[in-house]
């Protein structure tokens, strides 16, 4: 297995078109917009270097960005490392007493498969795991 990498940096917004211009004016450009019936969200990508922020907002108020947004407030949500085979990374998790937040992979934007691994084996971070 490769080392991974960083994919991309997740935050929670209430709305793209309120939040994006601002990111725009740092001369960032959206590239690419998706919406994961499966995760409730529509997002937005914009490529920093090797990297990319990933704009969510919720589609519906069960959505689990719109119950992040409810407690904390908009703002950072998650860290994606992408890897190069999510089952064995998985895998090899779980094999180490590390708690993932689904047993199987699941449908992420642009048909990645991705995986959220547990704030407690993280440091407190939610960290997606994603493979493209
Ligand atoms: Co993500």
């Amino acid at each position: 297995m490769d080392k991974p990498v960083l994919d991309h940096i997740g935050i929670a917004v209430t709305s793209l078109a309120e939040v994006t211009p601002f990111y725009e004016a740092l001369g960032l450009t959206v590239t690419g917009t998706d919406e994961v019936p499966e995760q409730g969200v529509k997002v937005a990508f914009l490529p920093v270097g090797d990297g990319q922020l990933e704009l969510l907002e919720p589609t519906g108020p069960d959505s689990p960005i719109a119950k992040h947004i409810e407690r904390r407030g908009p703002g950072l949500h998650h860290i994606c490392l992408r890897v190069d085979d999510i089952e064995a990374a998985m895998a090899d998790l779980k094999a180490k007493g590390f708690r993932l937040l689904s047993e199987e992979p699941q449908s992420g934007a642009h048909g990645c498969r991705i995986c959220f691994v547990h704030p407690k084996s993280s440091g407190g971070v939610l960290l997606e795991l994603s493979e493209r």
